[in-house]
């Protein structure tokens, strides 16, 4: 059993087949997945797929992209969004993105705190994407010590994972793990604890190899897992049973 922790399955490249891709999933080993929302149309399409299937969580928020349209009345329609339907389960994705710098940083920050303190009033986890931005990531998480969750498609040290666990966070690791050249990624896997690992796709994006390049689905998690478990010396029977535990417990399942 698997759980796939961060699936946007509402994404345009599913269109074709969302149905019958998600309706094979159990066959595939996967009996949970979180689907995070990155802007408010994607959160609005996660709750319907929620709604839909059992096995499906959602989360609400605005990707580091959409930052520019983050405003008070964004925040209150997440809120309802959060109150009115049981199965939001955390608010994400959020976070800070100064890879590309199409959003300036002060919007990026201003929109990633709005969010963290939405998160701390509803108490729910967050999903945080956080890509070169360690430091203003982690000066922005300390100033909200009661929230917790999961760093995703973790790209930073394996010091500053060991930071973020002491604060109650979850990392998670993506398709990347099985990347040839991800010495970093292998490194953080193999010196945290494994109760504090989650897996997920990011599907569409970041199929593991050997499928990288191709459209990914959560149906080819059992390779991140298969990874893991090579680089743990442990049976991938434990890093299922684990890492599912790990995810039921960050999204209070
Ligand atoms: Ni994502």
């Amino acid at each position: 059993m698997l759980f796939d922790t961060h699936a946007h399955l509402n994404a345009d490249a599913f269109d074709a087949d969302r149905h019958e891709l998600i309706a094979g999933l159990p066959q595939t080993g996967i009996h949970l997945v979180m689907n995070p929302g990155c802007d408010l149309q994607s959160s609005a399409d996660a709750i319907k797929l929620a709604e839909q299937y059992d096995f499906i969580y959602a989360a609400v928020g605005s990707h580091p992209d959409a930052a520019d349209l983050v405003n008070e009345e964004l925040i209150e329609t997440y809120r309802n969004m959060c109150l009115q339907n049981p199965k939001v389960k955390a608010i994400g994705e959020i976070g800070l993105d100064y890879h590309y710098e199409d959003i300036p940083r002060e919007i990026q920050k201003k929109a990633f705190r709005m969010q963290m303190e939405l998160a701390r009033q509803m108490e729910l986890p967050v999903i945080i994407h956080e890509r070169e931005a360690h430091e203003d990531g982690m000066s922005i998480i300390e100033e909200f010590p009661d929230v917790t969750g999961v760093f995703h498609c973790y790209s930073g040290s394996a010091e500053m994972a060991k930071a973020l666990i002491r604060r109650g966070y979850y990392i998670g690791f993506t398709g990347v793990l099985t990347f040839k050249n991800a010495r970093r990624a292998v490194e953080v896997a193999s010196s945290i604890p494994l109760e504090r690992i989650v897996l997920e796709t990011d599907c569409p994006y970041m199929s593991p190899e050997p499928f990288r390049g191709k459209r990914n689905d959560p149906g080819r998690l059992f390779r991140m897992a298969e990874r893991l478990a090579e680089i743990r010396g442990i049976s991938v029977a434990e890093v299922e049973k684990i890492t599912t535990e790990n995810g039921k417990k960050l999204y209070r399942l």
